[in-house]
C-alpha cells in the first residue's frame, strides 16, 4: 500500500480565530463550549436545484472533491445527474446536498458549505431538507458513507441523530489502491456508514 498526497488547492474550512481559508490537510479540530462556538445568523434559501444551476455545483463539487463522480456504498454517483438541493446567500450557492434513492433508501452522496458560510446552520438546514424530501416519497431511511479521516463530518451526522452500522474496512484504499492523506493529514482507509430514521423517535 501506498500514501497518497491529497492535494486539494482549495480551503475545505476556515479558521474560526484568525479567518485563514484551509485545505483540509491544514484544518485541526478544537473543543470548546457551544456557548462561545463562533456562528451566528446568516439569511439563505435551500431549494431544488435547477438546470441553471449546474455550473455553480460542478464547482463546489470541484473544490469539495475535484471531481463530480463520487463513490459510495460500491457504487458510483454522478453529482450532476443527482438529485440536488443547493442552499443560496445572496442568490449564490453557498453549499450543495447531493442525493440518490438507492435500494429504496435515501443516499446522502455529498454536503458541502462554502467555509465562508459554515456553522451558521446552512449544513442543517440542507439535511433537514433531504430528510423532509425522503419522508415526503415514503422513504424509511437515510444513508450516508463518510470517510474515516472526515471528523468533521461524523460529528455533524452523529448530532443530527445517524448512526454508524458498518464500515467497510480498507474500501478507500481498495478503490484508488493507495491511502490519501484527508482530513488533518489523517489517512483515509475506510468507508463508516450511517443511518438514520426519516421518522427519529430520539
Ligand atoms: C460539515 C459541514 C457540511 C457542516 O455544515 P455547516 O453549515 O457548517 O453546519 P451547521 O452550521 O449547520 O453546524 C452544524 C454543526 O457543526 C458545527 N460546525 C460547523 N462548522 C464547524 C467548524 N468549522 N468546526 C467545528 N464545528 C463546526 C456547528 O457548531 C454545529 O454543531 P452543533 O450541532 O453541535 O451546534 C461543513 O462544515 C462542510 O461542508 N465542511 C467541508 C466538507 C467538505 O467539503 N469536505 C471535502 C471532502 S468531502
Amino acid at each position: 500500500m501506498t500514501v497518497a498526497d491529497f492535494d486539494m488547492p482549495y480551503p475545505q474550512y476556515r479558521c474560526p480565530s484568525c479567518a485563514k481559508d484551509l485545505p483540509l490537510g491544514e484544518a485541526r479540530m478544537t473543543i470548546m463550549c457551544s456557548e462561545h462556538f463562533p456562528g451566528g445568523e446568516i439569511d439563505f434559501e435551500v431549494r431544488e436545484a435547477r438546470p441553471a444551476d449546474r455550473k455553480a455545483i460542478e464547482e463546489i463539487c470541484d473544490r469539495a472533491l475535484g471531481e463530480i463522480e463520487i463513490d459510495a456504498f460500491d457504487r458510483t454517483y454522478d453529482i450532476t445527474a443527482g438529485i440536488n438541493l443547493i442552499a443560496e446567500v445572496d442568490g449564490k450557492l453557498a453549499g450543495l446536498l447531493s442525493m440518490a434513492v438507492t435500494c429504496g433508501d435515501l443516499v446522502i452522496v455529498l454536503l458541502s458549505v462554502y467555509p465562508e458560510h459554515q456553522g451558521r446552520s446552512v449544513g442543517s438546514a440542507l439535511l433537514k431538507a433531504a430528510i423532509a424530501y425522503a419522508g415526503s416519497r415514503g422513504l424509511p431511511l437515510v444513508r450516508v458513507a463518510v470517510s474515516n479521516d472526515d471528523i468533521p463530518l461524523l460529528y455533524f451526522y452523529q448530532r443530527h441523530g445517524f448512526t454508524i452500522y458498518d464500515i467497510a474496512i480498507g474500501r478507500l484504499v481498495d478503490d484508488s489502491g493507495s491511502a490519501a492523506a484527508g482530513f488533518s493529514g489523517i489517512l483515509s482507509r475506510d468507508e463508516i456508514h450511517l443511518r438514520r430514521p426519516v421518522c427519529d423517535t430520539r
